[in-house]
């Protein structure tokens, strides 16, 4: 049973978080490239739903374990056009047939999953060949000085928020777990504190 905080602290902050404009702006140079059948990894509120192209996805699913930001996302704003299923899942046991995706839509959630080798393992495993796996991801910075704050405070900040860590590889996770990453960028989000602020975004193909 998740605690009092989790149930009602947490998504709050969840909520502020991922919607500070920074982050807004990076969905929107991710989301719309998704394409055909979708799934997204950690939908939380929903926040990137807005931002789908119905001219080009068929369907989307979200995935999350969180029935309190579960039932965010399955009222948050989307195209009527847009076909939405939000379900109960990790990203470490995905609960759909082999090759069955031609998208996968992951932002700021591998810094989150309990296991990201198992959740990228599962990525791969879904998308059909020459699907896409779209991302952008706070993680840990090339910067020796900011990494190593990081690193410390880390332990801290996963604990207050929800199993976050800001000291996690981005690109070079993806490609340790098999992934071709194509169109790679990164920079640190502006108006945030630089040991959350580096981002990683592209697209990788299994
Ligand atoms: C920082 S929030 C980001 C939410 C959303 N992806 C976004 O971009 O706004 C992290 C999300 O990861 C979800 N999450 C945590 N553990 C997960 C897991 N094992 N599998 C899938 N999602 C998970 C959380 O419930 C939460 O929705």
């Amino acid at each position: 049973m998740a605690s009092l905080y989790e149930r009602v602290v947490l998504p709050k902050i969840l909520t502020w978080a991922c919607s500070q404009n920074p982050i807004l702006r990076q969905r929107q140079k991710v989301v719309p490239a998704a394409e055909g059948r979708v799934l997204e990894l950690g939908v939380g509120m929903g926040y990137n739903l807005r931002h789908y192209d119905p001219e080009k996805v068929t369907s989307i699913t979200g995935i999350d374990p969180s029935p309190e930001l579960r039932a965010i996302a399955s009222r948050a704003e989307r195209d009527p056009r847009l076909e939405v299923r939000v379900e109960d899942a990790t990203a470490e046991a995905l609960p759909f047939d082999d090759a069955s995706f031609d998208s996968v839509v992951c932002t700021y959630t591998l810094c989150s999953v309990c296991t990201p080798m198992a959740a990228l393992s599962e990525a791969r495993r879904v998308l059909k060949p020459g699907g896409r796996f779209l991302f952008c991801e706070h993680g840990l910075s090339p910067d020796p000085g900011v990494a190593k704050w990081q690193r410390r405070i880390d332990p801290v900040w996963s604990k207050l928020l929800g199993g976050c860590h800001i000291n996690r590889p981005v690109r070079g996770a993806l490609e340790a777990a098999g992934f071709r990453t194509e169109q790679v960028e990164t920079m640190y989000l502006p108006k945030m504190p630089r040991i959350a602020a580096w981002n990683e975004w592209g697209a990788a193909r299994p």
